[in-house]
């Protein structure tokens, strides 16, 4: 077992971290702010509500563009300047969005170039927004001046806190096949492999015929009769998450040489975005930001929402970020926007704070009247002040401030888990043993456990130290280099216990297969092979001599002819197509143990698996905690914060004494958390 020193893998010798927004006293609150919808009178009200709600952020002028630049090269910044005194008079801060996630029609007029093309060759058009093409050397200059223009007018204006750069990047238009993007792609490609030679070795050319002579032969990944090459496809994802880091740059370039001292940020869209490789944006920005949003029809979407909050912290490298964006109700882009029941705001937000957000923000201030977007909801709803959401972000403000205690202070994690967007990628390309084996299905399937075992989790490339952790889990790392396979195997040497679902360790960064027999990054680590996966038919499912009462547990999806090669088999496989073989295994190595789980095994099932890992981990579950009560640690100087969420709908007892932040009653003993209710439990 791994002697452990009990921290996070960021501690800092002040015991706090530096405040998310240095300029902003307590944590942040409010939300997305379009003046520009709404005639210059309502302007006043919303500054006096904003006070009401105790809002102290507001993200503004993300979608102004054509307001700010309505011909190109003509500016009117007038009513920005306006809006900006009036929040300033009123003490709100500013988060400044550049506005270069819409263009106005006038650009997509003057270039029509720049329209993005999709996969099969269809040109967009506007009318929208993100409607530009990500390489396009026109669009790149129209929004560097625009960029150029607010930061000039606004740094060192006294609402002034931060600069919110573009809105989502490769969100609406993540890849485009325009030739200007083609001619980008064989660009990056050179810098990439430098000769022809390299990059036909490096994408296997030598089959179907694919060798490239010339590099004007090179296309995106267009459409095409069949399969297209899946090294040129996990090139092209890499190229296209570069160009909107590229655009990403050049704003912030900008902003930090205009507007020296003021942080840049963005908002990313943690987990939910397969498209861009977070782990090589998080050094770019001064801090990390997020936006999430339930996915409303599914019964636990709070877990899903507390494994986007960890990814977020753990891109932010532990320390505290912003959420930019979620939602006071249902938002209008789901097939059925269900709305949110009552308390579930506040437990949605303060679940966000306890993993570690030190703001809690909204899309959007104000719902709108027009456009795509006007049922979705707001903090100041269609209805006004009236209505039930305008009562609790009231309520929600003021018990946000009377948290401002917890900024700074870290979460706490138990264990980690390993996610990698370019296996992710190369995991969900085509032709692979079964459509039913995705990326986000298992990560999700193990996260949910450690979370129903009151478990804290960090996400961790593969490739990153892990020492910090006891437990380290790796569901789905079928992309696995050399580094990141040498990375684990020292790792579990050291002491650590790691458990690693099928399918994994099975290609390097080109999507070519390890050689030597499956799972070639991993057989020594594991201490076995596999000769042939088995995947099931849909609806199949096998059983397996298992650890739950009843001695058995079932699996679907997956099986494997899995050969040990020193590894214990602690589980097999009763009937299917590999009965009577090993379905989980564990392998002493080094100091360590390493455990593989040949299956799709899910909930109770996986958790006899997890059982067995957490007592070689020396990990332990807080016992007597309800079901439904989610519980994360904040440690600050000197003090932690426990916060518990009531997701259920009886009361909890849990045992703790301290200050009850919310209420601001003293526990002595046991802290009760009433239904559907947050809780936070401040001890020395
Ligand atoms: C976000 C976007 C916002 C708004 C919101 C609605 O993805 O950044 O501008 O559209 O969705 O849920």
């Amino acid at each position: 077992m791994r002697q452990l020193t009990p921290v996070d893998p960021h501690d800092s010798p002040a015991g706090r971290l530096a405040p998310v927004v240095p300029r902003l006293a307590g944590i942040a609150y409010g939300g997305d702010y379009n003046p520009e919808q709404w005639p210059a009178e309502v302007w006043r009200e919303d500054v006096a509500l904003m006070r009401e709600a105790g809002v102290n952020l507001v993200s503004v002028g993300i979608f102004a563009w054509a307001m700010l630049e309505p011909a190109p090269g003509r500016y009117d910044f007038g009513w920005l300047d306006r809006v900006l005194e009036l929040l300033d008079r009123a003490g709100i801060g500013v988060d400044l969005g550049t506005p270069t996630a819409a263009p106005p029609p006038w650009f997509l007029h003057r270039n029509p170039q720049a329209r993005p093309v999709t996969r099969d060759g269809r040109v967009l058009g506007g009318g929208a927004r993100q409607s530009f093409c990500p390489s396009s050397p026109a669009y790149a200059d129209a929004a560097a001046a625009i960029t150029e223009r607010l930061a000039r007018r606004y740094a060192g204006h006294p609402a002034l806190m931060l600069w919110h750069a573009h809105n989502e990047y490769g969100g609406a238009n993540a890849f485009c096949y325009c030739p200007v993007s083609a001619a980008a792609f064989r660009q990056w490609l050179r810098a990439r492999y430098g000769t022809l030679e390299a990059l036909n070795e490096a994408w296997g050319t030598a089959f179907w015929s694919q060798r490239y002579g010339d590099w004007a032969e090179i296309e995106p990944p267009v459409t095409a009769p069949t399969a297209v090459n899946p090294a040129q496809e996990l090139d092209f994802y890499r190229f296209s998450a570069d160009a909107h880091l590229a655009n990403f740059r050049r704003e912030r370039d900008i902003l930090h040489r205009l507007s020296p001292g003021t942080p840049v940020t963005t908002n990313f869209m943690l987990a939910n975005c397969k498209n861009i490789d977070y782990w090589r944006w998080a050094g770019e920005l001064d801090l990390i930001s997020n936006d999430h949003y339930l996915r409303a029809e599914r019964a636990d979407n709070h877990i899903e929402l507390a494994m986007c909050a960890d990814l977020t912290r753990s891109v932010a490298g532990g320390r505290p970020w912003l959420l930019l964006e979620h939602s006071t109700g249902a938002v209008n882009w789901q097939p059925r926007n269900i709305a949110k029941r009552p308390g579930e705001l506040r437990r949605n937000s303060l679940a966000h704070l306890a993993r570690g957000a030190d703001g809690i923000m909204f899309f959007q201030w104000r719902a709108s009247r027009s456009g795509a977007e006007k049922f979705h909801s707001a903090m100041l709803p269609h209805g006004g002040t009236g209505t039930r959401i305008w009562r609790d972000v009231v309520d929600l403000g003021a018990t946000v401030r009377g948290l401002a205690d917890l900024r700074g202070s870290r979460v706490v994690a138990d264990a980690a888990v390993l996610w990698d967007w370019e296996s992710w990628w190369a995991l969900e390309l085509d032709w692979r043993p079964s459509v039913d084996v995705t990326f986000r299905e298992r990560v999700e399937a193990y996260y949910e456990r450690l979370w129903r075992a009151h478990l804290t989790v960090d996400f961790a490339h593969p490739a990153a130290s892990l020492d910090a952790y006891p437990l380290v889990i790796a569901p789905s790392l079928y992309l696995t280099t050399p580094a990141a396979a040498q990375n684990l195997r020292r790792y579990v040497a050291g002491g650590g216990t790691l458990v690693v679902s099928y399918f994994s360790g099975i290609v390097d960064g080109n999507d070519a297969v390890h050689p030597g027999g499956y799972p070639g990054a991993l057989r020594e680590l594991l201490g076995l092979s596999v000769e042939e996966f088995l995947p099931l038919r849909a609806g199949e499912t096998v059983r397996l001599n298992g650890s739950a009462p009843d001695g058995g547990a079932t699996a679907d999806v997956w099986a494997e002819r899995v050969v040990p090669a020193g590894a214990a088999v602690e589980w097999s496989y009763l009937d299917g197509p590999a009965a009577g073989l090993p379905a989980v295994t564990r392998h002493r190595y080094g100091r360590g143990t390493a455990w593989y789980v040949s299956t799709r095994l899910s909930g109770t099932d996986l958790d006899g698996v997890l059982a067995r890992a957490y007592a070689d981990a020396g990990v332990v579950p807080p016992a007597g905690v309800p079901d439904a009560v989610e519980l994360v640690r904040r440690r600050g100087q000197g003090v932690e914060y426990l916060i518990a969420i009531n997701h259920g709908e009886c009361d909890a007892r849990l045992p703790g004494a301290g200050l009850e932040m919310t209420t601001g009653t003293t526990v002595a003993g046991h802290l009760v958390v009433p239904a559907g209710e947050v809780r936070v439990l401040r001890t020395p």
